[in-house]
């Protein structure tokens, strides 16, 4: 995450990997800026936002990794397209 090869078993999704890296944090909110990881693992509680190979706002917990797949953590809320 962040840079840091990382070697995770097939099938698992960026999510797990990222916990798997012993991250402190996947994602920081928007308003307090509270770091935050991945809980529920299944979609609900939208704590694995990150930004995925460029992409903010991913669901982590729903991201199949992959080869050369880059995890980012995401700090605040998303900056919409050409903003
Ligand atoms: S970990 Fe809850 S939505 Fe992804």
């Amino acid at each position: 995450m962040d840079g840091a090869p990382l070697r995770v078993p097939q099938g698992a999704s960026a999510a797990a990997a990222v916990l798997l890296a012993g991250a402190d944090a996947i994602r920081e909110t928007p308003v307090s800026g509270a770091p935050r990881l991945p809980y529920c693992m299944m979609g609900v509680c939208f704590d694995c936002l990150a930004e995925i190979d460029g992409t903010a706002n991913r669901q982590a917990c729903l991201v199949p990794v992959a080869p050369g797949m880059r995890i980012a953590r995401q700090r605040g809320a998303r900056v919409a397209f050409g903003g």
